[in-house]
């Protein structure tokens, strides 16, 4: 193992590594003043894709080591790219898990997706009918000696993953934003510019900014947070990882500012890895028919997600103890996707 990684992809939490992580290069440096803000613990979307059980193996190989430590140390963005199944997502999850960064914060991109969406949202029609709501409720009361309504515009606001990994955190965060290559042709463009500053404004808190300079929003881990001036700005930069199928090509600049990373699906010790972080230790040896034609299919070529080869093993040890009855399940169940040899 290389002293200088601070994940160490070993399958067990190990939070006390993140405070070894050196300063970032001048060039990726960011300042803003600390924002107080209690950063929520994993959730079951990570226990759920990394298996409940520790592993005393590898859960990487060298070269996802090598990556991701470099754009840990770099501040850079990582550029997933691999087959469906081979473990991109996951990836964010594991680096939260072992560095003890929090819950990951999730952004699933379709071709719809905005820049907009992953930074923040403005609910002015909700804020619009509150305000009339609240309006009739006086007149109904015939009040009028409240005096006017405190312009409490955050309760509208909420920050999307984005604009929350952006937050001013002493540590970073997690973000996985998830299959760009869905995207529409601008988003990776939109993307660029924040990712560069590690920042954004949002212009209804910027346009109230003299008179009301701090305002409580809601993020997207569902808790309130301080934001001055409308302007949300990050003190460590986020770990972002963008992952993607391939099903386009990203643009030049996107690509110059991020480490690129092709995931190779995983085989012998790291597939043993999986299989016991969702089984326990023993599986791997008791499974070893399954694991060995889910392998074999690296032979023929073929492209097999390793979900295909976890759902065997579950199926067979509850409805198939008998070795034909094993056949039949990995049969019905290992179906490479693209349907023969590519
Ligand atoms: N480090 C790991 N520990 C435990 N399980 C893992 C690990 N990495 C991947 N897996 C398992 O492998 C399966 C596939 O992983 P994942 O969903 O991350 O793939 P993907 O590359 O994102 O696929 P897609 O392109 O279809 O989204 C999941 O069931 C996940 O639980
Ligand atoms: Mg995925």
């Amino acid at each position: 193992m290389s002293e200088w990684y601070i994940y160490q992809g070993i399958g067990r939490p190990d939070p006390a590594r993140i405070e070894q992580l050196p300063d970032p290069p001048p060039w990726r440096a960011f300042d803003a003043e600390p924002v107080p803000y209690d950063v929520p613990a994993l959730d079951s979307s990570t226990h759920r894709r990394l298996g409940a059980r520790t592993v005393p193996l590898p859960v990487q190989d060298s070269d996802t080591l090598e990556l991701v430590n470099a754009a840990l140390y770099l501040r850079r963005p990582l550029l997933v790219t691999g087959d469906p199944g081979v473990g991109k997502s996951t990836l964010a999850h594991s680096i939260a898990y072992e560095l003890g960064l929090g819950r990951v914060l999730e952004w699933p991109i379709v071709s719809r997706s905005e820049l907009r969406d992953g930074l923040y949202s403005y609910d002015a029609i909700g804020r619009l009918q509150d305000a009339q709501l609240r309006r009739a409720a006086q007149e109904q009361r015939e009040a009028g000696d409240g005096g006017p309504e405190s312009e409490d515009i955050g309760r509208y606001i909420k920050l999307g993953p984005l604009g929350t990994a952006l937050l001013a955190a002493g540590r970073p965060r997690v973000l996985l934003i998830d299959e760009l290559d869905k995207s529409d042709i601008d988003l990776p463009n939109d993307l660029l510019n924040v990712l560069e500053e590690g920042r954004f404004a949002i212009p209804e808190l910027e346009r109230i900014a003299d008179r009301t300079p701090v305002v409580e929003v809601l993020t997207d881990d569902g808790r309130r947070v301080a934001v001055t001036g409308g302007q949300v700005r990050c003190r460590a930069f986020p770990f972002v990882v963008l992952t993607s199928n391939r099903e386009r090509e990203f643009p030049a600049p996107l690509l110059r500012r991020c480490i690129p990373l092709d995931l190779k699906a995983p085989r012998a010790e790291r597939l043993a890895a999986l299989v016991q972080a969702h089984f326990g230790q023993d599986a791997h040896e008791a499974n070893h028919d399954l694991v060995d034609r889910f392998t074999q299919a690296e032979a023929d070529g073929a492209l097999r997600p390793t979900d295909q080869l976890l759902n065997a093993i579950f199926l067979a040890q509850h409805a198939a103890r008998d070795t034909t009855r094993r056949e039949e399940i990995s049969e019905l169940l290992m179906q490479p996707l693209d349907r023969g040899p590519r």
